[in-house]
């Protein structure tokens, strides 16, 4: 594999700026407190990192309504202190990648200000999408997609009302994301995640769906229009002109007709695998899951990285912690009482997960907390919330805070070592993490975190970039496959223990073996 292709089998760290570590103490995190971490990250043996936004935001979703797509906002620090994070990162072989936002900005951005203050029709409304009459379009996050202004004509916004989507057939907005690539590339930074990637471009004539349409449906007019691959292949020749850098295309789709087109011939190079965050916990289904993901991209040079958990999603451990045949989402039905929680079970299986995520070819995300086993958070009180999935559904929707709680690092009560005083995380913390801190998780061998760290040591020195995977049968509610010659994972994704197949050695198991057996949520790297 050439240096140039670092990002085909890399394990990359996504970290949650404001929940990440808090150097100032002011109960969000920042930049200065991610370069104090990078020792951390060393020791986890990451090969990237990648932020979402910490750019100047109002904050009202999370910072992925950009107010200013070439600077950082004061609350994380400075591009002085960007810039020596970037330069650390580098000393102990750590690329950053950063989000970008093309497909809306925030209410906040000087242009939308002056398309607010200008005429109906005039230049500066061309760059966003403004109408006198608005279509029958949904947001993401709830409620309708258009918001009318004073002077009676109305803005679309995919998302919350306060992230105006971007007209991209004005010229201005692919010549500001090019300057906006550029910079951040100038800065140093390994690459992009591409955040919303298939909406940049709407059909032009806006066309209401039929009613009732939800607004993920595909296909759809404000997603995946061939202008945005054509926008997309200009940014790659961009990237290619710096050299090594990535980009990763955020879709949630896992329709192979709808991803295909994106990975061709100069294209970006990667589009985020999230199947596995919502297969259900049998070998069958998750066999199926990964064969299928593999199919999409066997006629291409690459494969999509794999993803258990993100700042979207419910946390791994909480998610297979509950009666896998009926879970659609376990925060929002464990929060209205409908399911129960079985943490042990949960965590239990996100070991084994661990497993099979850093055991399949390609490359893998790991999000802040995945590798302490952190559960989602449920009893954030509903006027600490901030998503605003929460507040856009009047309350019905709990929404992503619980999976982006400030992280913990040390002690036994909040903050947990994420500040060094005494100080109001920005959401609150659990009193019972005590057990899951760094520091607890370092001196215990058996913790989740000594089981992340020693499996990414284990797939560099074991398997590496080997492509090959073949599946072989390992008996009932078992996934087993091999990578290559030497190197088996076998997983119990079953109820009872099953006896382990032909072996030389076990290199890692996620949780003890009965002799020779395995027992059910539990995975093993073997060698044969
Ligand atoms: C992406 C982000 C999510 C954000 C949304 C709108 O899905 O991951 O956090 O709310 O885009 O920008």
């Amino acid at each position: 594999m050439s240096h140039q292709e670092w990002w085909r089998d890399a394990v990359v760290y996504q970290i949650y700026p404001r929940s990440f570590a808090d150097a100032d103490a002011n109960g969000q995190g920042d930049l200065a407190g991610i370069r104090a971490r990078l020792p951390y990250l060393v020791e986890l043996g990451v090969d990237a990192v990648w932020l979402t936004p910490f750019y100047p935001s109002p904050m009202a979703d999370g910072g992925y309504d950009v107010a200013d797509f070439c600077d950082v906002d004061p609350r994380f620090g400075t591009l002085g202190d960007f810039d020596a994070l970037v330069a650390d990162a580098a000393e102990h072989g750590i690329r950053v990648i950063v989000d970008i936002v093309p497909n809306h900005c925030s209410a906040e951005h000087p242009w939308f200000k002056q398309a607010l203050a200008a005429e109906p029709g005039s230049p500066a409304r061309e760059r966003f999408i403004f109408r006198d009459e608005p279509n029958n379009w949904q947001s993401m996050f709830g409620g309708p997609a258009w918001t009318q202004v004073e002077d009676g004509q109305w803005y679309l916004h995919l998302f919350d009302s306060s992230q105006p989507d971007w007209n991209w057939r004005h010229p201005d907005v692919p010549a500001l994301f090019e300057d906006v690539l550029r910079f951040w590339l100038d800065r140093g930074v390994a690459g992009f995640r591409v955040d919303v990637a298939g909406a940049m471009f709407k059909d032009a004539a806006l066309p209401d769906l039929p009613p009732g349409t939800p607004p993920d449906a595909e296909p759809s007019p404000y997603l995946h229009q061939p202008e945005t691959l054509a926008e997309h292949r200009r940014w790659r020749k961009i990237l290619d002109s710096y050299g090594d850098r990535v980009a990763i295309l955020e879709h949630w789709s896992d329709n192979p007709e709808i991803m295909a087109p994106y990975l061709g011939d100069g294209q970006l190079q990667q589009v985020f695998n999230f199947t596995l965050m919502s297969t259900p916990w049998s070998a069958t289904d998750w066999r199926a899951a990964i064969e299928s993901s593999v199919a999409i991209t066997a006629s291409m040079p690459i494969t999509a990285p794999w993803v258990l958990e993100n700042h979207d999603a419910p946390r791994l451990a909480t998610r297979l912690g509950v009666d896998q045949s009926i879970i659609r989402n376990p925060t929002e039905e464990a929060l209205r009482g409908e399911i129960d929680i079985d943490r042990t079970r949960g965590l239990r299986r996100a070991r084994a997960a661990a497993l099979i995520q850093l055991a399949l070819p390609g490359s893998a995300y790991v999000y802040q907390g995945q590798e302490l086993g952190l559960h989602e958070v449920l009893d954030i009180p509903a006027e600490r919330r901030e998503d605003p999935i929460f507040t856009r559904t009047g309350g019905a929707i709990f929404g992503r805070d619980g999976c982006r709680v400030p992280l913990p690092w040390s002690g036994d009560a909040p903050p947990y070592g994420f500040a060094d005083h005494p100080v109001r995380t920005w959401l609150p913390q659990p009193g019972d993490w005590a057990r899951q801190t760094v520091a607890a998780q370092s001196a215990d061998p058996g913790s989740m975190l000594n089981l992340y760290r020693t499996a990414v040591r284990l797939r560099r020195a074991h398997f590496g970039s080997a492509p090959d995977l073949a599946f072989f049968d390992a008996g009932e509610g078992t996934l087993a496959f091999t990578r290559g010659p030497g190197f088996a994972l076998v997983a119990n994704l079953g109820q009872e223990a099953v006896a382990l197949p032909a072996h030389t050695g076990v290199l890692l198991a996620s949780g003890p073996l009965e002799g020779d057996l395995l027992p059910a949520d539990t995975a093993v790297w073997v060698s044969r």
